[in-house]
């Protein structure tokens, strides 16, 4: 069994992962591997942030690394709120003023196309892979729905009239930005074997 170390000090996330992806590998936090400091996420990409916590674990640890960062990109707002999508309203990270301040800044925009991103970026020796999950909505123009976390209340993905939050967990989990990443993840761990990694 390989072990790999998912950037996150999260339990809740191990347990998903681990159930996503089956006991052939064994997810550790990094709480289990001895990490407390807080990892840089300094880089104005998405992909770079991710590959910058994967990247600090290896170095640090040892340890084959994954991590994933997510962002909301919006067209009519350039691509924002893009990599400071968790704090976009301010360093207290409130979810209600992060959608707020969008919903401000949509008034009258006409163009809602919007899509939410979820970059896995795993470290492993000298390489590094990027795996990436798209889901393409817009931005409807008041919150709607009670469920999920984050921007789920404004964000109704292509296909569906319902936002995130309007959907049940299972819904939304079954075809998340998170689970198609995950899946491209899931995908690679099933093929990987040690060899010329
Ligand atoms: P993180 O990279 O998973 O920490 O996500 C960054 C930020 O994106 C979070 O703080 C949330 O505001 C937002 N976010 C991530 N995933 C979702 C989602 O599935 N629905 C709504 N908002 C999300």
């Amino acid at each position: 069994m390989d072990k790999f170390v998912m950037a996150t000090a999260n339990p809740n996330k191990i347990i998903e992962i681990q159930n996503k992806i089956g006991n052939k590998h064994q997810f550790l936090s990094l709480k289990e591997i001895g990490c407390f400091e807080e990892i840089p996420e300094t880089s104005d990409t998405i992909e770079g942030n991710a590959l910058q916590k994967a990247r600090h674990v290896f170095e640090n640890y040892g340890y084959h690394c994954f991590s994933e960062d997510t962002g909301l990109e919006i067209d009519a707002l350039d691509g924002a709120p893009g990599v400071i999508t968790a704090h976009y309203a301010g360093e207290n990270r409130d979810a209600n003023a992060n959608m707020d301040k969008v919903l401000r800044e949509m008034q009258g925009i006409n163009n809602r196309k919007a899509r939410f991103k979820t970059v896995i970026a795993l470290k492993m020796n000298s390489n590094e892979y990027l795996m990436e999950g798209i889901v393409y909505g817009s931005i409807s123009e008041v919150k709607r729905g009670n469920d999920g976390f984050g921007y789920d209340p404004i964000f109704i993905p292509d296909g569906y009239d319902r936002t995130y939050a309007e959907m049940s967990l299972e819904e939304k989990n079954k075809m998340s930005h998170r689970a198609l990443a995950v899946a491209k993840l899931k995908t690679f761990l099933d093929n990987y074997t040690k060899g010329p990694f």
